[in-house]
């Protein structure tokens, strides 16, 4: 992961909350977002926050072939050397009622290319859902991963949700270090060792 350049903003803007502030404001964390979506992050770059659609799939797919072995381990809890074609359809072909999921495009290359993915996926009879997230590399530690998160939070708290969790690699320091800012709990899976179960309740 990179590490945030300690350096003071060059907007002159005061520095952005940390996590946790920014997560109980339910301010913007990444900068601004804008009507429509525009995301503006404090490195003076644009990203556009969407639902995924189903024509995503070629744009999911070379966002994989960017990630490295640990996010992809991290991501996805196991080693993949490739998204195969029937994954990545099923991934950007979501069931609304019981799926969400929002990408960050950028439109300033073409193709566009997506640099986050957040989704839940709704457990009705245990009245949650479970979350993961996604943040390429190169666009990390810029408060994306926190936005997606907040914003599969609101939305879970628009379902009517009563909770959202997730499971991370113990190791997996990124990951835990932003929902310990974001006020999850933690507790070992007890069913997969080496992992953790963190959880909101809403
Ligand atoms: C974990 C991940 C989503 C974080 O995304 P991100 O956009 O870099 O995170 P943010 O910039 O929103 O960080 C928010 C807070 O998380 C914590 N954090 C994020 N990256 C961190 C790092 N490398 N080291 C320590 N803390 C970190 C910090 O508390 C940070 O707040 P701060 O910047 O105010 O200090 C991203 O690293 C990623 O995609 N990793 C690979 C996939 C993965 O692990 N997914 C989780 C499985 S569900």
């Amino acid at each position: 992961m990179l590490a945030r350049p300690s350096m003071p903003p060059a907007s002159g803007r005061s520095p952005p909350p940390r996590g946790s502030e920014r997560f109980a404001q339910r301010a913007p964390v990444a900068g601004i977002v804008k009507q429509g979506g525009v995301v503006h992050t404090r490195d003076g770059r644009c990203l556009l926050l969407r639902d995924i659609r189903a024509n995503d799939v070629a744009a999911l797919q070379r966002c994989f072939t960017r990630l490295s072995p640990q996010d992809i381990r991290r991501r996805f809890l196991h080693a993949m050397s490739e998204l195969p074609d029937p994954m990545a359809q099923r991934l950007c072909n979501i069931n609304p009622p019981l799926e969400t999921a929002f990408v960050l495009m950028d439109e300033s290359v073409e193709p566009e290319e997506m640099r986050g993915v957040g989704r839940i996926y709704v457990d009705e009879s245990a009245d949650s859902a479970e979350f993961s997230v996604l943040v390429e590399h190169d666009w990390a530690r810029l408060g994306l991963g926190a936005l997606l998160l907040q914003r599969l939070v609101d939305d879970c708290r628009r379902r009517g949700l009563h909770e959202i969790w997730g499971y991370v690699l113990m190791e997996n320091r990124p990951m835990l270090e932003l929902c310990r800012e974001l006020g999850f709990q933690r507790r070992p899976a007890t069913d997969e060792p080496g992992t953790a179960q963190i959880s909101l309740k809403l």
